[in-house]
């Protein structure tokens, strides 16, 4: 197992190339889905940071942006299980079409947990799940994102917002540690 910066090797798996022409076409999807109508994004922080910028540069609809901070991996390459809520202040979400942003799901407990928290505080006008990518083989709970970019398998994952403790978020390119 990797445990430090200068050990990490990446084996590319999905190019820049592949990430921008897929987040283009999930983009102008989920833009006709909504058909004009205003949508608050909610981004996961930090690891759907450069998935929501590039995605939402695909909507004409009004939009607003919030952001929140989750973690359930802390430094580590597998998932505690538990979610923590770092920082999930948000808006009156009351009557609004809400999308929310994430980068993986894993263990499916960040989703589910967001899916709740919204659920419990907000009569929405719509929830929506959007996920780059979807790591299918790990689920724990049943939980299936709305729209997603790429299945990908049970390897860790970095690049493209995707952290090693806290680094690698700035490459553009989505690689598995070796
Ligand atoms: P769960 O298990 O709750 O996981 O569905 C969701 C969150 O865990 C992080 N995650 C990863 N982070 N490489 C990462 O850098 C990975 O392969 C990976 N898998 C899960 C991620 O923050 C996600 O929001
Ligand atoms: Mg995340």
């Amino acid at each position: 197992m990797v445990t430090k910066l200068e050990d990490l090797k990446l084996n590319k798996l999905i190019s820049e190339e592949e990430l921008q022409t897929r987040i283009k076409e999930l983009g102008c999807e989920i833009d006709k889905y909504y058909n004009g109508e205003e949508v608050t994004v909610i981004c996961v922080l930090k690891g759907s940071v450069m998935f929501m910028v590039d995605l939402v540069k695909n909507f004409t609809m009004p939009m607003k942006m919030e952001f929140i901070r989750l973690s359930s991996y802390g430094s580590n390459m597998t998932s505690s299980g538990k979610v923590n809520a770092v920082d999930i202040s948000l808006p009156d979400l009351n009557d609004k079409n809400v999308l929310i942003i994430e980068d993986i799901v894993d263990t499916g407990l960040t989703a589910k947990f967001l899916l709740d928290f919204i659920a419990l505080n907000f009569r929405t006008k719509s929830t929506k799940f959007c996920s780059l990518l979807d790591k299918k083989c790990k689920r724990q709970v049943d939980v299936k994102p709305d729209y997603y970019g790429f299945d990908v398998d049970d390897v860790f994952l970095v690049g493209y917002g995707l952290d090693f403790d806290g680094y690698c978020r700035n490459i553009p390119y989505i690689g598995n540690a070796v």
